[in-house]
């Protein structure tokens, strides 16, 4: 009939649209002694986590006051009681397409690809020059995180009506994530990018968000933490090689990609990012420049030029502005001494030296 046609193709909005379907009680903690420090993330938690939390080693934190080492990896309370609450709800599907990185390594510009890539028979990257979703709406509001987003807070989504191939985010170490991604079919997109380059990314980064009542970080401070693995979902060290192992052993499941990869030749990384999610380029799309397309649209200087992304927040209540700093390859010879950069290169070598992982720095 012509009204349950008229009802299948209302069009699918572009941001994600889901419920809540149940929150968590958390119990909002007076801070006890004054302490303005006390007066950060951590009063948001539910007494029985606080304990949990306790039980966990810690170290100075980079944005809040502490890093908890929690299932192997440094992370900031908040983000723990999310996680477990994402291990404990989420459902994958058939299909569902989870994109993973270490904070700082693109994965602004991997959203905005990803998102643009699957979604280019609805959005034509090539014709829609005004009103590709991609130009209103931050990536991190078109692919959410599980962490920062779904399961923040409290929150308990109800993910069952967002259309397939479903595309979520995060940056959660693959051994924190594999029991949640059995389903035959769901594939991860891991974008990888260079430590030196990411450490100054994310020191700017943090410096730029952080809560006024947590100290700055210096760059002498940080590099230290960074080189011992205490920084968020770090060490760095085993975050990378959790992927790439899974990549070399299940690569029809994990794609692996270097973000000095995507900047030296970005249209065939397109090309293997869309035959890896199952939906190749077909030449005649390549004819019309949709690849091309793709690449302009999602690139640096496009989307830190936009309106939304210079003026409003996604993230966590963060101002997108920060998300797009240089986007440069070996911005790192401008900040590390010439002692910094060798500790760095023995630490790689030394941990990753064997894996056949590398990088290129320039
Ligand atoms: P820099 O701080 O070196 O400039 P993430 O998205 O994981 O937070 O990573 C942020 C880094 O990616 C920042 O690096 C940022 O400038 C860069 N970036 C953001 N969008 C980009 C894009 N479209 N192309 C290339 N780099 C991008």
């Amino acid at each position: 009939m012509a009204s349950s046609s008229i009802t299948k193709t209302i069009p699918i909005m572009a941001i994600p649209n889901f419920n809540v379907c149940h929150k968590l009680e958390l119990i909002k903690e007076e801070a006890k002694s004054g302490d303005p420090k006390l007066q950060g993330e951590e009063e948001e938690l539910s007494y029985e986590f606080r304990e949990m939390l306790e039980s966990l080693p810690k170290e100075r934190g980079w944005r809040t006051r502490y890093l908890y080492l929690f299932q192997g990896f440094w992370c900031q309370s908040k983000e723990i009681q999310a996680i477990m609450s994402f291990q404990k709800h989420f459902k994958s599907h058939q299909n569902d397409v989870v994109l993973a990185t270490i904070p700082k390594s693109g994965t602004t510009w991997l959203k905005a690809l990803t998102f643009t890539v699957l979604n280019r028979h609805r959005f034509d990257p090539v014709s829609s020059t005004t009103d590709h979703p991609l130009l209103t709406s931050n990536p991190h509001d078109l692919v959410p995180f599980f962490e920062y987003k779904l399961y923040a807070n409290g929150d308990v989504p109800d993910l069952s009506g967002l259309a397939s191939p479903r595309t979520f985010a995060t940056h959660v170490p693959f051994g924190s994530l594999k029991d949640s991604i059995e389903e035959p079919g769901v594939k991860v997109v891991y974008l990888c990018r260079n430590p030196f380059d990411t450490f100054i990314s994310s020191w700017h980064y943090i410096n730029n968000i952080k809560s006024e009542a947590v100290s700055p970080v210096s760059l002498e401070e940080g590099f230290d933490l960074y080189c011992r693995g205490v920084i968020g979902f770090g060490p760095f060290w085993e975050h990378m090689l959790g992927y790439w192992k899974e990549s070399l052993r299940t690569p029809e499941k994990v794609l692996f990609l270097r973000y000095e990869d995507l900047k030296q030749d970005i249209e065939s990384n397109l090309k293997k990012l869309a035959s890896f999610l199952g939906v190749p380029f077909t030449e005649e799309e390549e004819q019309k420049g949709v690849v091309h397309a793709i690449s302009d649209l999602c690139s640096f200087e496009n989307l830190k030029k936009l309106e939304v992304n210079k003026s409003s927040k996604s993230i966590k209540n963060f101002e997108n502005r920060h998300l797009f700093r240089k986007g440069e390859v070996s911005d790192w010879v401008n900040y590390l001494s010439p002692p910094q950069a060798e500790r760095l290169s023995a630490l790689v070598d030394d941990k990753l030296g064997g894996s056949d992982l590398t990088f290129r720095y320039n």
